[in-house]
This record gives C-alpha cells, structure tokens and sequence, in this order.
C-alpha cells in the first residue's frame, strides 16, 4: 500500500508544498500522540485563557497550536500562518511560499468526553517580498491549493486534497506514517441523513425552519422519505461521516447573535471543508452563495455552513 510520501512523490505537488503538507501532518501525528494520553499527562481541562473570539481555551487548544505553530514558522516553504487560537497571522519567512490557516482543535467540547477532534488546515500560494500581512491571507478559498484535516477518532486518518480529488489515509503506528486506505471518495447527490445542532432550532430563520420541520416529518412529509440525523459537535467528525456515507451538515444563521453570520468559521473551518466536499462531488454553500466564492474581510469571520450532497443542499437553498 502507498504511504502519503509515495502519494505526494507520484502526484503533480510541488516540492516545497510537499515539504508543508509532510511537516503539518507529522505535528499531526504528535498532537494524536498527546491526545492518546489524555488525563496521563494531565493535559486536559481549560487553560484558563480566552482566544481572541471570546472563547475558552481547553489545555489541549493551546498545545496543539503551540505545536503546528512551532513546527510551520520553522519550515522556509512557509511564509505565514493564521489560527484560531491566535489573535493575528504569525509572519514566518518572507521567502515561503505558502500561507497555512488552521483550526488545531476543532470540536474542543469534545475533549473531555474522550470522543472525535481533529485538526484542520487551508493553504494557499502566495510569494511576496514583504512580510505576510492580515491582507494576504484575504483570498477567496477557490485559491486554496491544498485542503484537509486529521481526525483523532479511533484510528488517525488524514483526508486531503490538493485540487485532484480527495483521498484518505489511515495512520499507521508501525510504520510513523500515513497509508493510502480510500482513493478519490465521492458524495452521492442524494441522503437521508441530515446534521444540525436542533436545539437551536427557534432561534434560525423561517426558512431553516420550514426545511428541517419536512426533513422531520420524513415520510408522512412533503420530502416522502424518512429521514436520520446525527451530531458529532465537531465539524471535522460531521464531514468525515458525509465523505464516508453521505449527508448533509448544517450550522446555519441563526438570531442568537444576529451580529454573527454564522458559528463557524470561514478561514480554517468552512473553506477547507468546502474545498474537500467540491473536490468529492458534493457542494458547499451559505444561504446565499458558494463558500469558495466568498471574498474574506476578516481572518476570524465566521459564516453559515450548508454542505454535502449536491442534491439536498439545493433543495435545503430552494427554501429560501
Ligand atoms: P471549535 O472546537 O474549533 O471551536 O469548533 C467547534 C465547532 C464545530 O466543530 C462544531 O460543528 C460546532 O462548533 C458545534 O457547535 P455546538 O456546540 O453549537 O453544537
Ligand atoms: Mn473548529
Ligand atoms: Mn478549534
């Protein structure tokens, strides 16, 4: 079986992009390895700080950033980084050649439940001879030419792309790498299965509203046809399962906080994720428009997420 080395030799990846994806996906490795300690190393629990978006940091948030952090502004290809967990992008080498954004944690409530986080990251091509600003990293995620994120489930597993399609990799500890176990995976259009945080219910649109009341009432409803629903509370556990066997995930708008486009974020969680979904056959959208259309104005902007099978996210938007 190919490991990621052999997958990336044998594709069209640059060299230094190579370098990038080899270097995140080893402090990967290394983050999967503190988790895997847990209360062992005493790593669990809040670090007692907030992040610039006013929310609390876990241990584990921390760590795992200081870790990717560390680990990227230390590679030349690499010239600047954005994380949630830091208030501003971090400049690393004038001379790299790629800017990383990246959610080190993402599904942190999940932590302390012992159930699925993970990691996710976007990256883009960029060269300049000044150092990265905020203004850099403003480039719709249409430019992003790679995507992915590590889940930290029972097994490792790595799902990436690079613009040819998606891939998964398993982790394989006797090895220390990462091996080739799904080839280019594909959403089908159609699913009976939907993923939305439903206590939030009377807080969304009319809209919303009406179009989960018929997934509910699933065959006895207009849709004809039952439908089943699940909520990992972690994005990255969400999509792993629409890539695996289809769905569609939702966090929408929603009036709790009306100032708030949406909950997630569209740097390093809704680009990447939007990446990974067209590059499989599905779609990914806000109420509005295609996410990879969306031009950022903020590194931290957060958006409404609509994604999965093509065919249900069209008729999710038909209600609006
Ligand atoms: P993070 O842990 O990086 O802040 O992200 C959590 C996000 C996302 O992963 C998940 O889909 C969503 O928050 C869950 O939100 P609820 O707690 O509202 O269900
Ligand atoms: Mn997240
Ligand atoms: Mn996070």
């Amino acid at each position: 079986m190919q490991n990621l080395t052999d997958v990336l030799a044998s594709s069209a990846v640059p060299e230094t992009l190579q370098t990038v994806l080899t270097v995140t996906t080893e402090t990967c490795i290394a983050i999967s390895d503190a988790l895997k300690q847990g209360s062992l190393a005493g790593i669990l629990g809040m670090a007692g700080n907030e992040n610039v978006q006013g929310e609390e940091q876990k241990k584990l948030d921390v760590i795992s950033n200081d870790m990717l952090k560390d680990a990227l502004l230390a590679c030349p290809a690499v010239r600047a980084i954005a994380s949630e967990e830091e208030d501003y992008i971090v400049p690393a080498n004038t001379d790299g050649e790629y800017l990383i954004a990246f959610d080190p944690l993402d599904g942190s409530s999940n932590i302390d439940i012992n159930a699925m986080v993970g990691t996710i990251f976007s990256i883009y091509h960029q060269t300049g001879d000044q150092p990265a600003t905020e203004a850099d990293f403003l480039i719709p995620g249409k430019e992003q030419v790679a995507a992915g994120y590590v889940l930290y489930g029972p097994s490792t597993m790595l799902v990436l792309t690079t613009g040819n399609g998606v891939n998964m990799f398993t982790y394989d500890p006797t090895q220390g790498t990462f091996v080739l176990t799904h080839e280019n995976i594909r959403v089908a259009q159609e699913t009976q299965e939907f993923a939305i945080n439903m206590s939030n219910q009377r807080f969304w649109s009319a809209n919303m509203q009406n179009y989960v009341n018929d997934l509910v009432k699933g065959k006895d409803g207009q849709r004809g046809k039952n439908f089943n629903m699940r909520w990992v509370a972690a994005m990255v556990g969400d999509v792993h399962r629409i890539l695996c066997r289809g769905g569609i995930f939702i966090y929408p708008w929603d009036n709790k906080d009306p100032s708030k486009a949406g909950k997630l974020r569209l740097m390093y969680e809704a680009n990447p994720m939007a990446m990974l979904l067209e590059q499989a056959g599905g779609k990914a959208h806000t109420h509005t428009q295609r996410i990879l259309d969306i031009q950022p104005e903020a590194i931290h902007q957060r958006v409404a997420v609509i994604l999965g099978a093509a065919n249900e996210v069209d008729t999710c938007l038909s209600y609006s």
